[in-house]
């Protein structure tokens, strides 16, 4: 199985200026796995899919097939597919690359994934704050759809589909899947309760799959060239290849596509190493919403699998590293300052939690912490993991203990040994308060 190198699929003709066009992704080979699949019957699409071990690239690494397999058939319901393409989690930054380059991967995508979960309704949802991925998008269903690879009787299948881009307001939480699904229905964008899940019940209460951007463009790949081709990259439990997208103080940030099990060392070679020769202090795999790992960590392999057994997650698999320059007690702090200004609100643990802990670590920031409070931060943070609605609490509690973990003589170094800095719950209420003004 390969698991290094460089290996292009989705990016193979970034290079082609043209490529954004229905001609110009023609030309490359585009809209030949939708020739393929549309004469196949949905179930062995689905059945395909399961076979190739795609897992959802949106974070939590989901089984593709086996969720698209969830869709009760026969119920009579219409169906829909959702993409999520909101793209909000700090570091990330695939999908919206993937958008403006190759934007007809993501909409033939979208076709066969309609066409098999039976759905003659597909809704991409974009974050708003990105107009040009959005105008992209946009272009390239006009194009489909004056190809006839949208609309009635595609390719005289008999199969007929409508897909509409859907912008976004720009809130972190509308990139969980069923908060996305309040926003497109018109609501305020918060969590739902699951069960049910939106395969069962989701857009308008019919079955619904919720896939990320990059899942779907893998997807006419796939079905292009088959599951061999696909397992040959990656490893068992992680087949496949990933757009990694690097950034921090590397000499070359941007997108490299490699074979999962591919490991952050070889990928920060190609990414010209730490700025000024510098060493890696903290690095984190996919993500702010996955724990830290250290210069150690950086010879294992980014899987599912591997990631997990270090500690951590692979997220949506765009690592960011930082070198010596930087504070930790800084860079946790604006994490959790990000997650306090998104957190929707709806449940006490993560709306109150996420106060508190940025309150606490604001005075950690200004060297005025106390030695109690390092250890009372890990006890507010396990008031908010797996005690919130949904998982944002869960990664607003992920960043502080996984720093305490591999650095807390920062902590305990930026403490203040004066009296009045000892832990008082009432004086760091006041001062988280003074903090967001
Ligand atoms: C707070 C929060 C934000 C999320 N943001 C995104 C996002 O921007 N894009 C995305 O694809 N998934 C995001 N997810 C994960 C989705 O809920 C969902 O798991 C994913 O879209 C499923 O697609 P996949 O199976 O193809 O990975 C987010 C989850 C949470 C809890
Ligand atoms: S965990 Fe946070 S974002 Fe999720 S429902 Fe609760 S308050 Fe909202």
């Amino acid at each position: 199985m390969i698991t290094s190198g460089l290996t292009p699929v989705i990016t193979e003709h970034w290079d082609k200026p043209d490529l954004y066009t229905i001609e110009g992704y023609r030309r490359v080979g585009g809209y030949q796995g939708l020739a393929t699949a549309i004469k196949m019957d949905p179930d062995a699409i689905i059945g395909q899919i399961k076979d190739s071990g795609l897992r959802g690239r949106g974070g939590a690494g989901f089984p593709t097939g086996m969720k698209w397999g969830f869709v009760p058939q026969n119920d009579g319901k219409p169906h829909y597919l959702v993409v999520n393409a909101d793209e909000s989690e700090p570091g990330a930054c695939k999908d919206i690359p993937i958008m403006l380059a190759n934007p007809h991967a993501l909409v033939e995508g979208v076709i066969i994934a309609s066409y098999a979960i039976r759905a003659s309704h597909a809704f991409i949802y974009i974050r708003g704050e990105v107009p040009h991925a959005i105008r992209k998008v946009a272009y390239a269903v006009e194009q489909a759809r004056a190809s006839g690879l949208i609309g009635e009787n595609i390719l005289g299948s008999g199969f007929s589909l409508d897909v509409v881009i859907h912008s976004g307001a720009g809130a972190y939480i509308c990139g969980e899947e069923t908060a996305l699904l309040d926003s497109l229905e018109g609501y305020r964008g918060q969590p739902r309760l699951k069960p049910p899940f939106p395969a069962v019940a989701g857009l308008y209460a019919s079955p619904t799959v919720i896939n990320n951007a990059e899942t779907i463009a893998n997807i006419p790949y796939i079905v292009d060239r088959g599951v061999p081709w696909f397992r040959q990259f990656g490893t068992e439990k992680s087949p496949g290849f990933k757009v990694f997208s690097i950034s921090g103080h590397v000499v070359r940030p941007g997108i490299y596509e490699a074979p999962l099990g591919i490991t952050m060392s070889e990928l920060l070679d190609y990414a010209g190493g730490i700025r000024g020769g510098g060493e890696v202090k903290f690095w984190l795999p996919g993500g702010s919403s996955v724990p830290m790992l250290t210069a150690e960590h950086l010879d294992i392999p980014l899987t599912y699998e591997d990631m997990a057994a270090a500690g951590t997650m692979l997220g949506t698999g765009t690592p960011m590293l930082f070198d010596n320059t930087v504070s930790v007690v800084k860079a946790v702090t604006r994490w959790l300052d990000f997650y306090k200004h998104e957190s929707c609100g709806k449940c006490t643990p993560c709306r109150e939690g996420t106060y508190w802990i940025t309150g606490v670590l604001e005075k950690f920031e200004h060297g005025r912490g106390s030695a109690a409070e390092v250890d009372t931060l890990v006890n507010l943070c396990s008031q908010i993991a797996g005690r919130s609605f949904c998982a944002l609490g869960d990664a607003a509690a992920t960043p502080y203990p996984a720093a305490l973990k591999y650095f807390r003589a920062e902590f305990e170094a930026a403490t203040s040994t004066s009296a009045d800095a000892q832990f008082d719950p009432v004086a760091s209420y006041v001062f988280a308060e003074a903090a967001t003004r």
